[in-house]
């Protein structure tokens, strides 16, 4: 089943053919001019310029081979040589009718050829708190999970925690400072304490305090980067005491993900790459890749020539390569971030063999998977143009400076989530929303609303732009919003549980109606927008599809009557078409992350 802007396209290509045109691209898009057209051929501009022929004289040819073909009202030329498509009622509802029993895809179709994909998203760190980059990387992340997984590729979604690097030794000085883990600090072989001498608490205040430190005491610097790199080494009470902070740190992320609805299938740690290093440095070396620099052994992935201008710290300027050089391993012997992500793509390689990884990944990290990303080319790690870095832009204050707290420190992802729904639960009230459910169900509505209310929000901006953050404005029951989608399907379901109870029940779908064309019309571009945001990873062209799809549909119930239908055919027609838009409705909110309430 084929969406119609592509059967369109084939007919427009066999009547160029008929008309004696070889090779001509039929370029078939929705109509600039709905007034008009449903459809329009921009094709016979292209192809009379390629031939110097007169591209009136083109389309006129074309539109008389494409007038007989019933599936059309009418066939037009307009302007220098547009083609103007109308379909007939007959053709719009056989679609819909078609969208309306593909109960699984609601009218999208999955790819020919399924993929081996890897997405790389959330990416949150052991004992720091999860900022809002993070929280856009889970919601972009998990969106484009379930796209390229509902379009038939087989998908893994990692989490690539963040618990191997310098923040690890930071913590294993910081927590032996405060005398309480003497046990994992012997060196001895162990056996080490079960029970985690440190919480998620004592984590979250430690870390930024041995951070601070680091930063303005060379010798504590000095002392956690050998704890770090002892601990890469095995040092068993280190590696004791760290699966600790892991456990801890993961327990609390793993709930806070939930709260979401983000889920991963690997929580592989940056550390999960440890055993493929020894192989990977012997490989980088074979292959004349790994490089001497001052202690430190890096791979060199500009091309000849690809230099920038950089500021030394005398405030001199040099030609420097770039990207920069990878550091694969530091002078003290350790693993850096970049290092764990290439062996990560070797392990990707070993163990799944994946067509495609794509990392959801703050957009100012762009050097960072540039460096990587040749480096894992250079050593055959990964199929060219198989990585791909997926940027976005900063979720923004009203000072247009990313996020902050008021209180001028960054947002804990888990207290936004309780603001949220705090802000929802008064919308809600405000609305009149909710009234008479039981409290626990109340409860689970203001969640999902919230949910619903941050996750549109940002997925309906495209991936690559800021947005300013405004509570007020996404929790809102009107505009372009979450919680405004959620009401639209919540209307829909109480119509047809209404009709369940009349015994009015849904029948073949016909088009009649200005309204019901344009619906058609709708249902049947969901297919173009999911194949568009999967080839483009861009949800955001899913959010307009429903929000466009929502609107229609509000037209639509306000113009045609459906229960207060006259003749049954049409009342059970209309139903039909009601039941299509939900289930588009609710498979497209799926693919953003969103649940709908049942009602509210
Ligand atoms: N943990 C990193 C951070 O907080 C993000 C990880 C992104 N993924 C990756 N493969 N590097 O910045």
């Amino acid at each position: 089943m084929t969406d119609l802007r592509t059967t369109l396209g084939e007919a427009v290509a066999t009547a160029f053919v008929e008309a004696g045109v070889e090779g001509a691209r039929a370029l078939v898009s929705p109509s600039d001019r709905p007034d008009l057209a449903d459809f329009q051929s921009n094709g016979a501009l292209a192809a009379a310029k390629a031939m110097k022929a007169n591209p009136r004289e083109l389309a006129t040819k074309v539109a008389e081979r494409l007038a007989g073909d019933a599936r059309f009202q009418s066939v037009e030329v307009a302007g220098p040589g547009f083609i103007n498509l109308r379909l007939s009622d007959t053709a719009l509802a056989e679609r819909a009718q078609a969208v309306a029993d593909d109960v699984e895809r609601a009218g999208a179709e999955p790819v020919g050829e399924p993929r081996k994909v890897v997405i790389d998203y959330a990416g949150p760190n052991v004992a720091k708190p999860m900022h809002v980059g993070h929280l856009r990387s889970s919601i972009i992340g998990e969106s484009l999970k379930r796209l390229f997984r509902f379009r038939g590729d087989i998908v893994w979604g990692d989490a690539h925690f963040g618990d191997w690097g310098f923040q690890m030794g930071l913590l294993i000085v910081a927590v032996g400072d405060e005398g309480r883990a003497d046990a994992f600090m012997a060196e001895g072989e162990g056996p080490f304490p079960a029970q985690s001498p440190v919480s998620l608490d004592d984590l979250e205040r430690l870390y930024p305090q041995a951070a601070a430190k680091a930063k303005e005491d060379p010798a504590y610097r000095d002392r956690a980067r050998k704890a770090t790199a002892e601990l890469q080494a095995g040092r068993p009470g280190y590696r004791a005491l760290w699966s600790h902070f892991v456990a801890v740190s993961r327990t609390a992320l793993e709930r806070e993900f939930g709260a979401l609805g983000v889920t991963f299938d690997l929580w592989n740690g940056e550390s999960d790459a440890d055993p493929v290093m020894a192989q990977m440095l012997a490989e980088l070396a074979a292959k004349g890749l790994l490089v001497e620099d001052d202690g430190a052994r890096v791979v060199h992935v500009a091309r000849p020539g690809e230099t920038r201008k950089r500021k030394l710290p005398d405030g001199s300027t040099v030609e420097a390569p770039s990207p920069p050089p990878l550091l694969v391993v530091s002078s003290e012997g350790s693993a850096m971030y970049g290092t764990t992500d290439l062996a990560t793509i070797l392990d990707r390689k070993q163990a799944i063999g994946p067509d495609l990884i794509l990392y959801v990944v703050d957009e100012r990290q762009a050097e960072h998977f540039e460096q990587v990303f040749r480096a894992a080319y250079l050593a055959g790690y990964a199929p060219a143009g198989s990585l791909e870095h997926l940027g976005f832009g900063t979720m923004n204050g009203p000072d247009g400076k990313p996020f902050k707290t008021r209180a001028g420190g960054v947002l804990k992802l888990h207290d936004l989530i309780s603001m949220t729904v705090a802000k929802a639960r008064e919308r809600l009230r405000e609305a009149h929303l909710g009234e008479g459910v039981p409290a626990e169900e109340f409860e689970a509505i203001a969640h999902t609303v919230a949910v619903a209310a941050l996750k549109f929000a940002d997925l309906s901006n495209s991936r690559t732009t800021s947005y300013v953050f405004d509570l007020d404005r996404f929790t809102g029951f009107e505009g372009k919003t979450g919680p405004y989608l959620l009401y639209q399907a919540v209307r829909i379901k109480s119509l047809l549980r209404k009709a369940e109870g009349q015994g009015a029940a849904p029948g073949a779908i016909r088009i009649a109606e200005p309204a019901e064309r344009d619906l058609a019309l709708t249902l049947d571009a969901f297919a173009g927008a999911v194949a568009d945001a999967y080839d483009r990873r861009s949800p955001h062209l899913i959010a307009e599809h429903v929000y466009r799809l929502a609107q229609s549909f509000s037209k639509f119930y306000a113009a045609c009557p459906v229960l207060a239908a006259e003749d049954e055919a049409v009342r059970g027609s209309r139903l039909a078409l009601a039941a299509t838009v939900l289930r588009q409705l609710e498979t497209a909110l799926e693919l953003l992350g969103i649940d709908t309430p049942a009602r509210m």
